[in-house]
């Protein structure tokens, strides 16, 4: 970037003069040289200058069959032909219908019905409204279950509901004051254990910790809350084999809802479809965003089952409706986006692609967890996170001013590998359609990126 008529140097410079970027300091960003994206091609992000880069995290996780996905955009040309939107409230549409059908369809058993809502965040606050209403709607009412849990380091959203349910302090704690109390459990997070024990010996004491909170605390608890098998902006912490059984079957046994928050790791990031599905559980409220519409347009969905819609039905005037709804809810060009993606899982045998990607992925950071600052790589399915520690035998973090793992994806990039961190996580997510070439080249980047970045 030189001369200030270029393009991209002058759409760097309106970016910087006007565009306020989440999750970014912005007296960094106005120093720095925006990458411009003007394109994209299957797994690849094109800027202003036409370099091609590797999409490495799905454009924030949400992208699956990658950028310009021929049956994609042509699903979303034949809507645009019918109609862009129209409102679901009091009025129906044929692909948030369709749609429908097929979540119903492919989630776990038992629940059957879809409402919709634009993002992740609004997807939970939807699931947090639903089990509240619920009890105080239920057969007895039971408006005493009026708490949520959650996990310590949990991630579900910016609004203040799903901030309320949060466990990340850098992300939430200052917004406390503006906050609904809530009760949280210690966080499977093996590698830096919250409850001082070691996975070869505590039994899962975390699942032990969350059954005590159930047993004692039932009967002013409206649900739990958790992101299955991963939680993802903590860092791609992996939960231990059977913890989301013990916590689903606590549940049950105390008579608390389950709200699984799959926005991140559903549509196939863990291997299946759903992550519940790796240990049978069947949530009361599930949450779907991200990948819903193939990573195309802002689409969520929040599925809840007969029991718990039956408690909102009844007379007009007994107010049982549920009083929440938003604009774009159900919106039909990216409903039929989500259409389109489902039948490239079937067309394409997306599922079997991804376990070879887990594979290749797995063999593959076998190197990168040999690097001399890696503490720990995690893996699930295509969800992958390189913790890397200052001091690998006392597992010390670098000091935050450090900002390692953004050295690390800095570096990464300049090798033509698109990837953020987490903190002091390197993340990998790639969209199903990468290449072999491409995911060898990611893998690459990277070791090399962590490499340079840790090397003094
Ligand atoms: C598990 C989980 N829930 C909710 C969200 C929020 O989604 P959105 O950014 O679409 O609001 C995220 C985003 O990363 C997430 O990972």
């Amino acid at each position: 970037m030189s001369r200030p008529d270029d393009p991209t140097v002058r759409l760097g410079r309106l970016d910087q003069a006007h565009v306020w970027h989440p999750f970014t300091q912005m007296a960094e960003w106005v120093h720095s040289e925006p990458l411009v994206i003007a394109a994209g091609e299957r797994e690849f992000l094109i800027d202003t200058e036409g370099n091609r880069y590797i999409d490495g995290v799905s454009s924030l996780w949400c992208n699956l069959h990658g950028h310009r996905r021929p049956e994609i955009d042509e699903a979303i040309r034949v809507q645009l032909g019918r109609i862009a939107h129209s409102t679901l409230l009091g009025l129906a549409s044929p692909p948030s219908i369709e749609l429908a059908e097929r979540l119903v369809g492919l989630a776990p058993g038992g629940l059957t019905r879809v409402f919709y809502s634009d993002s992740g965040a609004t997807a939970v606050e939807i699931a947090l409204k639903m089990a509240f209403q619920y009890w105080r709607q239920c057969d007895p009412p039971r408006p005493e279950k009026t708490r949520f849990v959650h996990l310590a380091e949990a991630y579900h959203g910016d609004t203040l509901g799903a901030v309320s349910v949060g466990g990340m302090d850098l992300f939430h704690a200052l917004y406390r004051p503006l906050l609904f109390e809530t009760i949280e459990a210690p966080a499977p997070y093996c590698y830096r254990c919250p409850l001082d024990t070691r996975p070869e010996t505590c039994d899962q004491a975390c699942a032990a910790a969350m059954e005590k909170i159930l047993a004692d605390r039932a009967d002013e608890t409206a649900a739990v809350i958790i992101e299955p098998l991963v939680q993802g902006a903590a860092g791609m912490i992996t939960h231990p084999p059977g913890y989301l059984r013990r916590v689903a079957d606590a549940c049950r046994r105390h008579d608390v809802l389950l709200i699984c928050d799959e926005v991140a790791t559903g549509f196939g990031r863990t291997g299946r479809m759903f992550a519940c599905e790796h240990e049978d559980v069947r949530p009361d409220l599930l949450c779907l965003a991200k990948g819903i519409s193939g990573g195309y347009l802002p689409l969520a969905a929040t599925l809840a089952t007969d029991r718990i819609h039956a408690a909102f039905l009844g007379e007009h005037a007994e107010h049982r409706t549920f009083f929440h709804g938003h604009t774009y809810t159900g919106n039909a060009l990216a409903c039929a986006a989500g259409l389109a993606s489902l039948d490239i899982f079937e067309s394409d045998a997306v599922l079997d692609r991804i376990r070879d990607l887990e594979r290749a992925l797995a063999e593959g950071l076998a190197p990168v967890a040999a690097l001399p600052h890696v503490g720990q790589v995690r893996q699930r399915g295509v969800m992958v996170g390189i913790e890397l520690v200052a001091d690998t035998d006392t597992r010390e973090p670098y000091p935050p001013g450090i900002r390692m793992g953004a050295r690390a994806c800095e570096a990464a990039v300049r090798r033509g590998v698109w990837v953020r961190p987490l903190g002091d996580v390197v993340v990998l997510m790639p969209p199903y359609c990468t290449s072999d070439a491409s995911l060898a080249r990611i893998l690459d980047a990277v070791r090399d990126g962590i490499a340079e970045a840790t090397t003094p």
